[in-house]
């Protein structure tokens, strides 16, 4: 496995020794020299703002706002690919030719640790954030080692997007809890004039990102686990196969059209938006656009289904990164915390239906009047389950990905991709 190596921390030797899921370093363990307060935030003038490609249109208008109030002090937005992937690889790039290019980095929960460990991001003062009015397991994603690496930002709960004209036609009064009820459903719906054509579901099964969030949540949401509760990886069980055989075999008797098989977010978004798919697992953004599309008025959300009840969702999610290599840095913190601030985040739930951090604007009664869907991702988001919290998690996730696609494009067995991924993420890590 390609890897790199974190610098300067004594407890990389614990990550090579341990394999690459045996943290050792875990986010809440403290203690260690995480550079804490080594940070001087000095120098003023412009910035840059990275991050995947804004799908919504709301970040420009939102720069345009800070640029106006600070015209010495302008902010440009750089936009990245929409996988994450390509995102990370970028961001890394920028990282070990220590360029000065990227300032504020929109950083994936998920790699907040790898970020850290490297130093390619600057631990940040935690006083000078609201943390304590966020919700809890959003401000975690931001913390490496008991340290504050990144501001909160947006964060994101998988929801399952229904269309209640069909359902309600099918004479169907609920939407699914389970697996085989939406099967059943679909079943249903099928049979409508108007459904011809229609597939049943879709989620993000490329091979990408996307796939290490799906094939995770089906796990979770089956009563198995990717790793345990010491970060131990734990997949090659009955729990996992059942959500692996549920997938593939979606895959096999067309529940999951063939084309899924290609499609990220986006792919998923325009499916279900042009009236191809019935069910669509997708994060929150979808809201607000859909409601601009042909199939306005006429979907909801509902929790992800399960085996045998309601499902968990990965915890996604994006947070404000500081690059270690930028300049300006006391501006760009003054920067952070105006776009993460509850004003601009409630902003962008308005405008964008994105999950902000601050736990009162899901209870905020005329909020919830114009998104009906904000308990349940309030839901979504406090029972999600982390994605690995590791600092080689490119290996990890490309490990996940590799096997998830092998069992869903049929050239492994189920039961064969769940070895290998055991066996993948019980490697030691290279050094
Ligand atoms: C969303 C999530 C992010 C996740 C990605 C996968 O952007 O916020 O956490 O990794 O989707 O495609």
């Amino acid at each position: 496995m390609k890897t790199r190596t974190p610098r300067a921390f004594p407890c990389s030797a614990v990550f090579a020794a341990a394999g690459l899921l045996l943290t050792g370093c875990g986010s809440s363990g403290g203690g260690g020299s995480a550079q804490a307060g080594a940070t001087s935030f000095e120098g003023r003038g412009p910035l840059t703002y990275v991050a995947g490609k804004d799908t919504t249109g709301t970040v420009q208008p939102m720069l345009d706002r800070w640029n106006e109030l600070h015209p010495k002090e302008k902010v440009t937005f750089i936009q990245l690919p929409t996988d994450a992937d390509a995102q990370r690889q970028q961001m890394i790039q920028n990282a070990e030719t220590k360029s000065d290019a990227y300032t504020v980095l929109s950083l994936d929960v998920v790699w907040t640790s790898e970020f850290a460990a490297h130093q390619w991001i600057d631990r940040l003062p935690e006083k000078q954030f609201p943390l304590q009015k966020m919700l809890k397991p959003v401000v975690e994603t931001a913390k490496y080692r008991g340290g504050l690496y990144a501001a909160p930002a947006s964060s994101d709960g998988g929801m399952l997007y229904y269309r209640t004209d069909l359902l309600k036609k099918a004479g169907i009064t609920e939407p699914p809890t389970t697996w085989a009820q939406m099967k059943s459903d679909c079943a249903k719906v099928e049979k409508l004039p108007e459904a011809k054509g229609m597939s049943c579901y879709a989620g993000q099964f490329q091979k990408y990102e996307g796939l290490t969030v799906n094939f995770s949540e089906a796990v979770n949401s089956a009563g198995g686990v990717v790793t345990d509760a010491n970060g131990k990886p734990d997949v090659d069980t009955p729990e996992a196969k059942k959500s692996l055989d549920f997938l593939v075999g979606s895959v096999k008797d067309g529940t999951i059209p063939k084309e899924a098989i290609t499609y990220q977010e986006e792919d998923g978004r325009q499916a279900f938006q042009s009236g191809k798919l019935i069910f669509l697992r997708n994060w929150p953004y979808v809201y607000s656009l859909a409601g601009k599309s042909e199939i306005a008025g006429k979907y909801a959300v509902a929790p992800l289904p399960g085996l045998s009840g309601p499902g968990s969702s990965s915890l996604g999610g994006h947070n404000l990164a500081l690059s270690s290599f930028a300049k300006n840095k006391a501006t760009a913190l003054d920067f952070m915390k105006f776009f993460s601030n509850e004003e601009n985040t409630a902003t962008f739930l308005k405008d964008a239906s994105l999950a902000p951090p601050y736990a009162s604007l899901y209870d905020d009664k005329a909020l919830i009047k114009q998104y009906p869907y904000l308990p349940v991702l309030k839901e979504s988001i406090l029972r999600a389950v982390p994605r690995p919290r590791v600092v080689q998690y490119g290996d990890v996730t490309s490990a996940i990905q590799q096997e998830a696609y092998a069992a869903l494009t049929g050239s492994k067995s189920s039961a064969q991709a769940l070895k290998d991924l055991q066996k993948d993420l019980q490697k030691p890590a290279a050094q």
